[in-house]
């Protein structure tokens, strides 16, 4: 089997990958097959192996998909051993430093940093489309006062696809909007189910203020309180929210390209997505951290007993380890500085921060964590800046949810725009019983 056989047999998008020209040689059961590799642009080698099964009809197993490419990105590049993040090719830290979320989205979104009228019509556009249909309010009402957020915000987003019909052809214009829709609205709906939660009346978005003080002030005034907007709690919400803003093949992601696969209503997708990160070991971490850091204060249990803990395999080091960082997460770099840097000029010290500075340090001596590659993640540390700016523990997942929207819309964009797009349908390997029959009711022992 040679590697023009597969050459024939490619599909539109793989007839456009980058290769190297040199294949890698598999021996399966005496042949020899020629597999092409794909090289990325800062070098990230790949087997191609979307011919295998019809070639050879072997499939691949990889469980987690630690080791499988589901597609090619153009949006976000990590490199887990040296603990890089680039967003377009720009590092996370340049952006976390010069840039806003909302000039950042676009960069994901569209690929380049906006002129100064494209950020203009961006923010304008978000503005614009930042109030949510009058009628979806009833649907606050109808949850519990003690739902979680995170349950109210998957409904009331898959909600937005009765209210906001997407067009079966979506040109450039519709497009636009559904992005600036999800976008705007996400963070109306957040603070909707957060007010609703406390018992008091929503506060309605406005046009004159930006996209994080629209946020704050949607959270925290009330008729009879107007909040004050302090621009250190604004600024490190705006980087809490780049610093989340697409991460790439993570699992609220791969849902959300999944998902999209099979040609779904946007909206639902979306929601789908947040479902997905919900989990603690994804985005719902950072509400963990916080629950563990408490637990920790309470209960008079040590920093040391609970490390000894983690390494029996007792707990999980809450905001500890991540599938592709083997060293600190640069994220969690930046936002440990923002949070020393916001407790200090406020004058507050909060006993978790001491908590997990002090978790921090006795992981990083220990052969446990450093042989398996654990270091802080982006939820280590970001919960305390959550906190400190006023957000209850329960809110902390929605906030990631609003930041990783602009990753999941573009993923998803650039999948429908891919010229080689087709449905996602993984394979199995099937371990059930085989043939048998039925057996009545009343033969059954
Ligand atoms: N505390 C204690 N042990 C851990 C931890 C932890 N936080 N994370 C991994 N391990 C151990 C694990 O028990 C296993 O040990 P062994 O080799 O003895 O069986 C080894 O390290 C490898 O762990 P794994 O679960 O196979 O690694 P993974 O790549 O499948 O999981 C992870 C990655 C992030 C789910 C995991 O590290 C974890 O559960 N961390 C805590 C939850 C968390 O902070 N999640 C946020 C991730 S970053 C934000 C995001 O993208 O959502």
């Amino acid at each position: 089997m040679g590697v023009a056989t597969l050459q024939e047999a490619r599909t539109a998008s793989t007839a456009e990958r980058p290769r190297t020209g040199q294949t890698a040689r598999l021996v399966l059961d005496g042949k020899t097959y020629e597999l092409p590799i794909v090289v990325g642009t800062e070098n990230e080698k790949a087997i191609d192996t979307s011919q295998l099964r019809a070639e050879t009809g072997y499939i691949t197993l990889d469980n987690g998909f630690g080791n499988t490419g589901a597609c090619q990105s153009r949006i976000t590049f990590i490199d887990g051993e040296k603990g890089i993040l680039r967003y377009r090719g720009i590092p996370i830290e340049e952006l976390a430093e010069k840039s806003t979320f909302t000039e950042t989205a676009h960069l994901i979104m569209y690929g380049e940093l906006p002129t100064k009228t494209q950020l203009e019509r961006f923010s304008k556009r978000l503005n614009c489309s930042s109030l949510i249909h009058e009628d979806m309010l009833h649907f606050f009402t109808g949850f519990p006062k003690d739902a979680h957020p995170m349950a109210i915000l998957t409904t009331v987003v898959a909600s937005l696809s009765a209210f906001y019909p997407v067009p079966e052809q979506l040109d450039e214009p519709a497009e636009e909007q559904v992005i600036a829709n999800l976008m705007s609205q996400i963070r109306t709906i957040a603070a909707f189910s957060y007010k609703k939660s406390i018992g008091e009346p929503i506060v309605y978005p406005s046009n004159k203020l930006r996209f994080v003080e629209n946020f704050l002030t949607m959270m925290f005034s009330s008729p009879v309180k107007d909040y004050h907007l302090d621009p250190d709690i604004v600024r490190a919400v705006d980087v809490f929210f780049l610093l989340h803003a697409d991460h790439e093949q993570n699992c609220s992601t791969s849902t959300v390209r999944l998902a999209g696969s099979s040609l779904g209503n946007i909206y639902a997708v979306v929601s789908a997505g947040i479902c997905a990160l919900w989990g603690k070991l994804h985005g719902g971490a950072n509400q963990e951290v916080v629950n563990m850091l408490q637990y920790i204060r309470r209960n008079g249990c040590s920093p040391e007993e609970f490390v000894a803990r983690a390494k029996d395999k007792k707990e999980r080091l809450m905001g500890f380890g991540h599938r592709v960082y083997r060293t600190f997460d640069p994220r969690a770099r930046i936002i440990k500085q923002i949070c020393h840097k916001l407790l200090n000029k406020r004058g507050v010290s909060d006993p978790c921060f001491d908590i997990a500075l002090k978790l921090e340090e006795i992981a990083l001596k220990d052969d446990y964590f450093l042989s398996r590659h654990l270091y802080p993640n982006v939820d280590f540390y970001s919960g305390l800046i959550l906190k400190a700016a006023g957000f209850p523990t329960n809110m902390f997942t929605v906030l990631f949810a609003i930041g990783r929207m602009p990753g999941w819309l573009a993923q998803w964009r650039e999948m429908h725009h891919d010229p080689g797009f087709k449905i996602a349908r993984p394979r199995q390997i099937y371990q059930g019983p085989t043939l048998r029959h039925y057996v009545p009711v009343s033969e059954r022992v």
